[in-house]
């Protein structure tokens, strides 16, 4: 979503003439869009404001903002904390940024919004991507959230949960489509629940529309919410086309006494019911979830109930985090905080089952020929063009289930072949931790129907 946010804060500062630059040296305006889920984000903010902070003696007439979630909590309080901000803009402040940067400039400031009154119809789309080069996009199709979890600061820093328009959201995919991106991800803090408020159309509806757009050849969405996983959205993997075969349930707690702690609002039985039934439409369906180790009282035995849950599900991959305080959340003021020692601990054991799963998973498919949608060179190959001549072309790309797949170029292509934007069949033969990887056997013009 801030990656999504950034190019938004992008499109509308264009036409103020800024573009973006690579290097700090060169910036005339430094915008630090902001993460508060966990505190080690909100650490970094603070460290790379300290860090700027010598270029504005430099340069003067150099402008530095802080925008996304850690604005929205601290509002003005950061400036107490980093004297040398000339604006803070919260999560709806967006579309006000260029206004607030001309007064900025003016020397009227520290500017400070954090309004959050705009509503998300009033959200100016990202349309002007034109001179992006690139396959895969987002598409936020809903703000903030209502569900308030008890460990989650985004209720608080995203605001109530609120939808776009569907015209508005098949606009924007269509025009994304007609500069060459080919995979979108809808996205939203609870997907399920789009539209449900304003009484638009159902999500799995929405997932029709966006279904027929021509030139989108790919969609994913996330997140989805566990306790509003309806049927009709599970059919909808089987049922539409473009859908990709991959799901991402963030389960957070293998233990019914952490779950209602938590508010998640559901029950481990009612997870593993609804995972059955995903399985039971769609074999090979990709599943990944999210999972919180040390919540405020999670005894050793309530951790085995989520390494066990893990066990039988056998994720095909996992986001792992260590419980974090967030002085806003309801938990902050629980009691039995886990040690953070203990909550390595847990973590590492986590860690070590997911990868030895992950890594069976991958292991499984050496030998066998995946549809890759190359995204681009690999990172490897783009140091590798720093740093020395090579032969070896790398790009990588994923599957439908979300597997990165990097491929190295058959020497019978020409080099300067560019298969960014295209399907692949990409022949498996080696498979680590965290992808696989590949040889192109066939490119397809089009995806198979
Ligand atoms: N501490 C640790 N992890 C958190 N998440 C959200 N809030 C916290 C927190 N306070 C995790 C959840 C969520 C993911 C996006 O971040 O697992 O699904
Ligand atoms: Fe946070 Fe829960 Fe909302 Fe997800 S569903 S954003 S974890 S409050």
């Amino acid at each position: 979503m801030n990656v999504y946010d950034s190019e938004r804060i992008a499109a509308g500062l264009k036409p103020l003439g800024y573009e973006i630059t690579s290097s700090l040296d060169m910036a005339d305006l430094i915008i630090a869009n902001t993460c508060a889920i966990r505190e080690k984000a909100e650490h970094k903010v603070y460290s790379f404001l300290g860090r700027v902070a010598g270029l504005k003696k430099r340069k003067p007439g150099l402008l530095i903002g802080v925008g996304g979630c850690v604005a929205q909590q601290e509002g003005a309080n950061i400036l107490e904390r980093v004297s040398h901000l000339d604006l803070v803009f919260g999560t709806h402040a967006i579309g006000r940024l260029p206004g607030i940067i001309r007064q900025a400039g003016l020397k009227k400031g520290p500017i400070v919004d954090i309004d959050m009154t705009t509503q998300i119809d009033n959200f100016e789309p990202v349309m002007d991507r034109k001179d992006v080069n690139r396959v895969t996009s987002f598409v936020t199709i809903m703000q903030g959230c209502d569900n308030y979890c008890t460990y989650c600061v985004v209720p608080y820093v995203r605001g109530r949960e609120a939808s776009k328009n569907p015209g508005k959201i098949i606009d924007e995919i269509r025009s994304l489509a007609q500069t060459g991106v080919r995979e979108i991800t809808l996205l939203g803090q609870n997907v399920n629940s789009y539209g449900k408020k304003e009484g638009l159309c159902s999500f799995h509806d929405l997932l029709s529309l966006v279904d027929k757009i021509d030139g989108i050849w790919r969609i994913r969405f996330t997140t989805s919410h566990p306790k509003d996983l309806s049927e009709n959205l599970i059919f909808c993997f089987k049922d539409l086309k473009k859908l990709c075969n991959h799901i991402h349930l963030p389960v957070q707690s293998g233990s019914n006494r952490i779950l209602k702690l938590m508010n998640r609002q559901y029950t481990r039985e009612l997870y593993l019911e609804k995972i059955d039934k995903l399985r039971s439409l769609c074999p090979d369906i990709a599943i990944t979830s999210d999972i919180i180790v040390g919540f405020p009282g999670e005894t050793h035995t309530e951790f085995l109930e989520t390494l066990e849950l893990i066990n039988r599900v056998k994720y095909d991959n996992l986001f792992m985090f260590k419980y974090s305080n967030r002085p806003n959340a309801p938990a902050a003021g629980f009691s039995g905080k886990i040690a953070e020692r203990e909550k390595n601990e847990r973590f590492q054991e986590l860690l070590t089952l997911q990868e030895h799963i992950t890594t069976q998973k991958n292991l499984a498919l050496v030998g066998s020929t995946e549809l890759v949608l190359t995204e681009g060179l690999s990172k490897k190959q783009n140091r590798l063009d720093k740093n020395i001549e090579s032969s070896v072309v790398q790009w990588t790309g994923r599957t439908s289930t979300n597997r990165v797949v990097n491929f190295l170029q058959n020497g019978k292509r020409p080099c300067n072949e560019n298969f960014t934007g295209k399907l692949v069949d990409v022949k498996i033969v080696e498979a680590f931790p965290h992808s696989l990887l590949g040889k192109p056997e066939f490119v397809r013009a089009t995806p198979p129907v």
